[in-house]
């Protein structure tokens, strides 16, 4: 029997693409018209806005393995961006020699890529689930989708707790997992400036109280133009200011560029987004990934193995390997 995945996220399609290709029927589900989650680029009349991952990093052999393989087939490339931080002390350049990758043309290019040869349904919330003691049903919008021999959710921690919660409702590892909020929220905003604002193309703000990064998305290939400036707010501004309207934030990111260029900022807010679950809480416990074969459930994530792109790979592939053993 099908295996039923539900997230189209890099953790999701990692999980996928191993246990398709060791045989596995596997269907992945998303509620997204497409996939890639939080890498997610949106497309604009100036080009791509990545409004979610802005890059990524690989430090474990396996996934330098795969960067290189997708820079090979042109799904990623590097973003040699020059970078600053930002101190108590003002602007100053950071360089380092990090190798910094981007998808191609768009942030969820490596995510399709896995998912080449899955079978996937986009546009498909799952929004309820059950377990009859062997199997997982499946339900969206009122609809049977099917029965399933194993269940994954690569969504994260708190919207796998609200499909598990009803249903599981006294198992004390699911419990204890959902204890403590794993993500952390980010609101993201992108500024179309009129004037230059730092010599820079990524800016890392290290004590600022309302904003965390700043990209100047025409550095990076296939991105709006020049102008344009991605914002993203701290985790504890965000989570302050988690129900305010897009106005009220964009002002907000307005009169940040202010006081931090100490210029008279022109320009408008071209997109902004709530993200509610974007960054990981320090204070949660990194554990890889979650196999409960009694349960024939599984989940993956950055939630689980301490967030970032390269994280949720991990904890996708390792939930993979689990089952497969
Ligand atoms: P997700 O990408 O969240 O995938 C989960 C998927 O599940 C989503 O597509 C969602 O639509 C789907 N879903 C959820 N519930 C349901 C449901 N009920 N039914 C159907 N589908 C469902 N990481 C870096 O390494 N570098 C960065 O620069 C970076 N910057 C970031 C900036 C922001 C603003 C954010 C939000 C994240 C950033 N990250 C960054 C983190 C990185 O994006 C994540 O670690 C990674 O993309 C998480 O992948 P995932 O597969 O675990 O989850
Ligand atoms: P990385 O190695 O480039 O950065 C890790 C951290 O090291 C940075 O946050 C920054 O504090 C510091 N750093 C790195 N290079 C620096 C430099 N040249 N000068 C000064 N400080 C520097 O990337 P990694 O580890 O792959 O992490 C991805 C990035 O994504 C991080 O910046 C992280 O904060 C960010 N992120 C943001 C999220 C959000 O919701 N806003 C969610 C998840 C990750």
């Amino acid at each position: 029997m099908t295996i039923a995945i539900i997230g189209a996220g890099i953790a999701g399609a990692a999980c996928a693409a191993v246990l398709t290709e060791q045989g596995q029927q596997v269907v992945v589900f998303d509620k997204g018209r497409r996939a890639g989650g939080r890498m997610s680029s949106k497309r604009t009349e100036h080009g791509y806005l990545d409004l979610g991952a802005q890059y990524f990093t690989a430090r474990d052999p396996a996934f330098k393995t795969q960067c290189q393989q997708w820079l090979s087939s042109g799904i990623v490339t590097h973003w040699y961006g020059r970078l600053a931080q930002v101190t108590a002390e003002g602007p100053q350049a950071s360089p380092d020699d990090t190798l910094r990758y981007i998808g191609m043309p768009s942030m969820q290019a490596p995510v399709t890529r896995l998912l080449g040869n899955v079978d996937v349904s986009l546009g498909c919330q799952i929004d309820h689930i059950q377990f009859d003691g062997q199997h997982w049903l499946l339900h969206s919008n009122g609809a049977f989708i099917g029965r399933f021999s194993k269940l994954i959710l690569a969504i994260p921690q708190q919207q796998a707790a609200a499909l598990l919660n009803p249903v599981l409702p006294s198992n004390q590892t699911l419990s204890k997992l959902f204890e403590l909020p794993a993500l952390l929220p980010c609101w993201a905003v992108n500024i179309q400036v009129d004037q230059p604002l730092w010599p820079f193309d990524g800016i890392f703000f290290k004590q600022d109280s309302q904003l965390s990064w700043a990209a100047r998305q025409g550095s990076k290939p296939g991105r709006c133009n020049a102008g344009h400036w991605l914002l993203h707010f701290t985790a504890e501004f965000s989570q302050q200011h988690l129900e305010a309207d897009g106005d009220t934030i964009a002002q907000h990111a307005m009169q940040a560029l202010k006081r931090l260029t100490d210029k008279t900022v022109t320009g408008q807010v071209s997109h902004y987004h709530r993200w509610r679950f974007a960054q990981q809480n320090p204070d949660y416990p990194i554990q890889g990934a979650v196999h409960l074969p009694e349960l024939a459930l599984g989940m993956a994530g950055d939630w689980l193995n301490g967030g970032r792109v390269e994280n949720a790979w991990l904890s996708g592939r390792q939930l993979a390997q689990s089952i497969l053993a």
